[in-house]
């Protein structure tokens, strides 16, 4: 098809280009007009981080074909501030304090702007009704609501435009103060960049061939239609590896690329240079792999059978990482104890979903230093190990760390920063690799699944005597974090609590399921959710009330935890204090549950996520009832 002559207005110019036909108007005005305030977080619709105004519609560019751009005036976030001053709603969200990564906020930003140009009047509930169509996934909704209702109110004149400006501190006062964050200016503007905005000339595009198949032996790759194709620079394989092939962050397990076999769907077996995306894609497609399937296990429990499918030689048994811990005798303690409880809880992988997908850049540059811009989590370990990947010297390896557009601790593990540098350095050009959403999900870690088995004993009185956890974890594929994720799992296994007779194992298991690795809370959300469970479920065993069970088992100043560590200050007693002050809670053994209890209905108080071991409860009479 005959390329498109596109006229159209872009931020008050007229502008006149030719675009592919298949050009979205996201990539047009990214790829075309370097516009890259115009962000991709989804591809589909679903995150607002593309709008764009287009006759004065608010629209996600990344649904809409170039071609409808075709005499029309397009406004972008970049078109807001004239003369390089901030429009009254970029300051608000700069004094808001409305930009963590800042991915989402240039979507956030004409988002607002056109609920004020629909509304100028608009309430919080309408402001929130038209934010509607766009996702912060770590600011939080309410700097922004606050943001655009200060602006709201200062176009409005019910504030003064000084409302906007800088709080003075005193020289040294910032503690405790809220201070404006210094790179708001660029995330509200649109001009930081973030790696997948970044450009170099000559720059090349890397796509990955990726595994259909969860366990399989490689026979053969053959790669020479792809590197016959015009436009195709380089291909690579695990054949061009020169150093060491093997990353992680405790064991280096994970080659850059499938090295014999494949051992999840999604794993990166090859990868291609090319000049553009679409001849990328095309060499890709036609890379030949010949697998020969294995048996697959996607089970932590089932994986540490014997007979199970092993996924690395190194650990036949598949156990990946197992910390187990003796404080004390729990035997003697559950006998002692006058309620034993044993409850089995799970949790599943999550998704990190940071709005920027993984992206990087590489180069070489005059002094032969590669070069990695990525927005790694941990650079410096990432540096040390790639070094040894493309065997150089360390001073012959350099990480710049981008912009993070949202982590979360998904970005600690390096997972595609080898192929970018072993493609710089094969073809001796910039490249550049921007993951679709697809390729973020299918290849990315995960929160790691787990099945916890918590035995507790308690006296009458509310005291732990003795506790027995058992934690096993789906670690996917390869290592990543996974150790560390058991140590902090096994080391908050007991609470916060001053228990005598502990026994912690936790187990990072090998399966043919996407690996696991960093996430927010780092293994302790999964043991914490068990104890906090248990100790509510014996709370109302033993007429209790939830807050002063915590409270007589909670580690005081000076306190020795099972992992033999002495603690200075503790101050949870004063976040229990908190906790119960601030939520309304009404005192006593619960007996009522659900939106009948006075202090969860309440209108200052949020309905409740509530305690893990009220929910079944609460069925249960539901059903009963
Ligand atoms: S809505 Fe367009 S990138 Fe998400
Ligand atoms: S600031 Fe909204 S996604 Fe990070």
């Amino acid at each position: 098809m005959p390329d498109l002559q596109i006229k159209a207005t872009i931020n008050g110019r007229k502008v006149a280009r030719s675009a592919k036909p298949h050009q979205r108007l996201l990539d047009f005005l990214r790829d075309d007009l370097n516009l890259t305030g115009n962000k991709e977080g989804c591809g589909a619709g679903e995150c607002g981080t593309c709008s764009v105004f287009v006759d004065g519609v608010l629209m996600k560019s990344c649904l809409l074909p170039v071609a409808k751009a075709q005499g029309t005036a397009i406004e972008t976030v970049e078109g807001l501030a004239r003369g390089g001053e901030l429009s009254v709603l970029q300051k608000a969200f700069h004094k808001a304090g409305a930009s963590q990564c800042g991915y989402c906020i240039p979507g956030m930003v004409m988002a607002a702007t056109a609920a004020l140009r629909a509304n100028p009047f608009a309430d919080r509930e309408e402001i929130k009704e038209r934010l509607g169509g766009n996702i912060c996934r770590c600011t939080g909704y309410q700097k922004i609501f606050d943001a655009v209702e200060l602006a709201r109110d200062v176009q409005n004149g019910r504030l003064p435009a000084t409302a906007l400006s800088e709080q003075e501190h005193a020289e040294g006062d910032f503690i405790g103060k809220n201070v404006r964050r210094i790179d708001a200016p660029s995330k509200v503007s649109g001009k930081l960049r973030y790696a997948g905005d970044m450009i170099m000339p000559g720059m090349l595009h890397v796509q990955v061939l990726r595994s259909p198949h969860a366990h399989a032996r490689i026979l053969l790759i053959d790669t020479s239609a792809a590197e016959a194709m015009d436009g195709v620079e380089g291909v690579i394989t695990c054949a061009d590896v020169p150093g060491e092939d093997g990353f992680g962050v405790f064991v280096h397990d994970q080659p850059v690329m499938a090295r014999g076999k494949v051992r999840y769907v999604g794993e990166a077996v090859a990868a291609v240079a090319a000049e553009d995306p679409v001849t990328a894609r095309r060499a890709v497609a036609a890379i030949k792999v010949v697998y020969e399937l294995l048996p697959a296990v996607f089970d932590a429990d089932e994986a540490m059978r014997s007979g199970a499918p092993v996924l690395h030689d190194y650990a036949p048994d598949n156990i990946t990482k197992h910390i187990p811990i003796r404080v004390g005798d729990v035997e003697a303690g559950f006998a002692a104890a006058d309620l034993v409880l044993e409850e089995n809880y799970s949790t599943q992988a999550i998704e990190h979903a940071y709005l920027e997908p993984e992206a990087g850049l590489a180069y070489v540059d005059h002094d032969g230093v590669v070069t990695v811009v990525s927005p790694s989590q941990n650079i410096t370990h990432h540096r040390h190990m790639l070094a040894k990947i493309i065997a150089k010297p360390i001073s012959k390896v350099r990480f710049i760390m981008s912009p993070v557009g949202g982590g979360f601790g998904g970005k600690e593990d390096m997972i595609y920063q080898g192929m970018l540098a072993l493609l710089a350095m094969k073809t001796d050009r910039p490249v550049r690799l921007v993951f679709t959403r697809e390729e973020s999900m299918a290849s990315t870690a995960k929160r790691h699944p787990s099945r916890t088995t918590l035995r507790m004993g308690f006296t009458r009185e509310g005291r732990i005597l003795a506790s027995h956890l058992t934690m096993i974890c789906d670690g996917g594929a390869y290592g990543l974090s996974t150790e560390g994720v058991m140590r902090k799992a096994a080391i908050l296994g007991a609470g916060p609590y001053a228990i005598p007779n502990v026994r912690v194992d936790t187990y990072g298991i090998y399966t043919n399921n996407t690996p696991s690795g960093a996430f927010r809370s780092f293994g302790a959300l999964q043991t914490q959710f068990a104890t906090e469970s248990t100790l509510d479920m014996a709370a109302e065993r033993l007429g209790l009330d939830p807050f002063v069970i915590r409270r007589i088992n909670a580690f005081q100043d000076g306190g020795t935890t099972h992992t033999k560590q002495r603690l200075g200050k503790v101050s949870l007693t004063r976040v229990l204090d908190a906790l119960e002050q601030g939520s309304g809670w009404e005192q006593g053994v619960p007996a009522v549950r659900g939106g009948a209890r006075s202090d969860l209905g309440r209108s200052d108080v949020r309905p409740a996520v509530s305690l893990g071991a009220r929910f079944a409860a609460h069925d249960k009479q539901e059903a009963a009832e």
